[in-house]
C-alpha cells in the first residue's frame, strides 16, 4: 500500500536526523554544522511532504505557529515547522546553549546575525537571506535577528540541538537601548507550539 504524506515525512525526517547526527560526531563546529545545514535544505526540497493543508497559514490573530514535528528521545534533536505570515520581527537573541539551522521551503526572511560585544551590547555582523535554496546555521550561543522580506508567507523549518524547551536561558538584545534581557523560555511562550510528532 502507497505511504500516506505523513508516513513519508516522517521517514524522510528520519533520514535527515540520521545524517545530521552523523555529521556532528565528532562534536559541533562551524564546518560540520554547515554539513547539517545542507542536510536539512535537501529535506526543506521535498516540498510535496509540507502540505498547506497540515501546516497552514496561519491568520491575523496568531500570525505565526510553530509545529512542533519531531523530537528524539531525550529532544536533543528537535525540528519545527514555522509557519508565518510575512512581517514577523524578532529582536537579537540566541538560543540558549542550542545550536540552530533554518532552511525555507516557501518564504524569505533576512537573519542579520550579530556579536555579542559587551555585557549588553550586540553589533551587526551581516545578513543571510534565508529563501528556498538557502539557510542559515548558528553554533550555540550566536544571535540573530530575524525580519521577513516580501509578501508570500514562510514555511520554514527550524532545527535544534535542543528542544526549546531545554535550550536553557537566552539573551535578547535591545540594539537600540542597549539592553540585554535573559530569559527562559516557559510555557507562556511555549503555548504556541503544536504538537505534531505523532
Ligand atoms: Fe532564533
Amino acid at each position: 500500500m502507497e505511504k500516506s504524506i505523513k508516513e513519508k515525512r516522517k521517514q524522510a525526517i528520519d533520514v535527515m536526523v540520521d545524517r545530521v547526527r552523523c555529521c556532528l560526531t565528532e562534536g559541533v563546529d562551524e564546518s560540520s554544522l554547515e554539513l547539517a545545514k545542507h542536510e536539512l535544505m535537501r529535506l526543506c526540497e521535498k516540498k510535496e511532504l509540507f502540505p498547506r493543508e497540515e501546516f497552514p497559514t496561519p491568520s491575523t490573530e496568531r500570525p505565526e505557529l510553530f509545529f512542533h514535528v519531531y523530537a528524539d528521545p531525550v529532544q536533543e534533536y528537535s525540528l519545527y515547522v514555522y509557519s508565518a505570515l510575512p512581517g514577523q520581527t524578532y529582536r537579537p537573541h540566541n538560543h540558549g546553549n542550542s545550536w540552530a539551522i533554518i532552511a525555507a521551503i516557501e518564504g524569505r526572511e533576512i537573519h542579520s546575525l550579530y556579536r555579542q560585544t559587551g555585557h549588553s551590547r550586540a553589533e551587526w555582523v551581516t545578513d543571510i537571506t534565508v529563501q528556498p535554496g538557502t539557510a542559515v546555521s548558528l553554533l550555540p550561543g550566536r544571535l540573530h535577528a530575524i525580519r521577513s522580506a516580501g509578501d508570500c508567507p514562510l514555511m520554514h523549518l527550524h532545527f535544534y540541538g535542543k528542544a526549546f524547551e531545554i535550550q536553557g536561558e537566552r539573551v535578547e538584545f535591545d540594539v537600540k537601548t542597549g539592553q540585554a534581557y535573559h530569559l527562559t523560555l516557559d510555557e507562556r511562550h511555549l503555548s504556541y507550539i503544536i504538537d505534531a510528532r505523532h
